[in-house]
Order: C-alpha cells, then structure tokens, then sequence
C-alpha cells in the first residue's frame, strides 16, 4: 500500500493524503461521510483544501455561479477546462472531478473521449456526466479506457428544459426508473454518483443498493456523501435553495470590507504610512 492509499478494512477508514478513486468505495464501506464542494478557479480550491474537502468538483454551475448565466446550458468545454485546469493547479488532497458541459458529450461516445481526454489533460482525476440510457455506452467507453466517471442523477440541471426546471425526481414510477438507472451506470463502471433532489428515502435506497458511493443535493440525510456549491455554502448569494445551509455569510462580508475600502479611498485614510514608502 503506497502513501497515497489508506485503508485496511470497513471501519477501518485512514484519510488518505491524496484522494484516489479507491478511496471512494473504501470511505462508503467504512460508514465515513464523503464531503464535496464546487471549485472554479485556484483562489478559492486552495482554500477548500486547506478545510479538509475531499472531492473539489469543477461543476458546469460554474456558468451560473461564476460566469452570470442563467442556466448551465452555455458553459463551454474551453470554459471547463480553463476552470479545472486552474483549480487541478492547486488541489493536492482533494479528488477533482470535471463536469461534462452540455453539447460536448451527447453525440457519440466517441465525442465524449474526446472531451474528457481535454479534461484529464487539464488535471481533472474524474469526469461527470448526466443521464443514464444513452449515457451508459459513453461510461462504458471511458470507464474501459482509464477514465474514472461520476454519474449524476435526479435533476439534471443540463436537462431542465424537458424536465420543467428544478423539480424533485424519482418520485412514483419515477423511483424504479431511478434505481434501474443507477444500477445501471455502475455496470457501466461509474465510481459515483450524484443524486440532486431525489426524496430522502429514494436516495437511501439506492445507496443501500449499489456498492459505489452516492454524494447528495437535496437528497436528504442517507447517502454516502453530500455536495454543495461552494458559494451557495458560503452565503455568497442573497438567495439559496432550501437543501442550502449557509455556514457563512461571506458575501455581506465582502461588500462591507469593499465598502469600507471606498470609504478610506475617498476619506484619505488608505494608504495610510505603512503601505507607502516615500523613497
Ligand atoms: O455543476 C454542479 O455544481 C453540479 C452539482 C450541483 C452537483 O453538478
């Protein structure tokens, strides 16, 4: 067992210093919660490292968070490669996974190697992707090839136009449909699974059904591990989803330090003798 990798048995669970594929089902078998946080860029990786995050996921939210769009549906595969390159640039602990921007995978599976060979490329340790159905070939092919994959399930946010916007799925016939899925995608050899808003108990079933680890978003309490957006976990935004909990209220911070600088600009009062030299 190299330094890398950690674990001896179920329950039995050492943090890895770097986290690797294996130690996803590993740290699922020994009952310990997987913690995920959205990254965009190197500033913000760095600091969610530092906090212990296991897997940065370089999401295509990244358009609405980042980039002001309304939706994830313009976000560009040069964008997600510009993004997972900066944060693969800082990350050493964490897994980073690369979404899979819409238009860049459908097509063929051949489409599909060919965007996430420009994503490994970048650094990315892991690549999502939404949808089951048409998508298992596509996860079969990357799988077979080396490329670690995470599937996401639920609502799928690239696929909000046919599903009516951000609505709980999975409920009624929808329940089976979502556990043939998700049985399915591990067949095909994913090594995740996203679940967003899934019911809670829907969720907990298929964590109970599959070996691989489910990571949820507004899927309540039961699966192996839990997702945010960092800026929605942070209060960056006056506004969150109700799955959120704020941890922070860094967006007031912000505007009143920025505040507070304008104030001393326009007062005199910065620079002030310690942040000049006058030779
Ligand atoms: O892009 C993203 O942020 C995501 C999460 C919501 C899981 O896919």
């Amino acid at each position: 067992m190299n330094d890398s990798s950690a674990v001896s048995s179920a329950g039995d669970f050492k943090e890895p210093k770097t986290w690797r594929v294996q130690h996803l089902a590993q740290s699922k078998a020994a009952g310990r919660k997987l913690t995920m946080l959205t990254a965009y860029d190197a500033l913000t990786a760095a600091i969610l490292d530092k906090a212990g995050v296991d897997i940065l996921l370089v999401g295509d939210s990244y358009g609405n968070v980042m980039l002001g769009f309304g939706s994830t549906l313009p976000v560009s595969l040069a964008d997600m490669v510009r993004a997972t390159a900066a944060v693969a640039s800082v990350a050493k602990r964490p897994l980073v996974v690369a979404d899979l921007p819409f238009g860049s995978y459908e097509s063929s599976p051949a489409k599909a190697f060919d965007s996430v060979a420009q994503l490994m490329k970048a650094g990315a340790n892991m690549v999502k992707l939404e949808g089951a159905g048409p998508r298992l070939e596509a996860v079969r092919l990357l799988t077979s090839s080396g490329i670690p994959v995470c599937a996401h399930l639920g609502f799928t946010p690239q696929s909000e136009n046919s599903l009516g916007g951000p609505r709980m799925q999975g409920r009624g016939e929808g329940r089976e449909r979502l556990l043939a899925d998700a049985l399915a995608l591990q067949g095909a050899g994913a090594s995740l699974l996203v679940l967003e808003m899934v019911p809670a108990d829907v969720a907990r079933e298929v964590t109970e059904q599959l070996t691989i680890p489910t990571i949820g978003i507004g899927a309540g309490p039961d699966t192996s591990g839990q997702v945010l957006v960092w800026s929605d976990m942070a209060g960056m935004t006056e506004w969150t989803p109700r799955f959120v909990r704020r941890f922070a209220e860094l967006g007031q911070a912000l505007q009143e330090a920025a505040s507070e600088y304008c104030d001393a600009v326009r007062d005199g009062s910065f620079p002030a003798l310690e942040n000049y030299h006058e030779r």
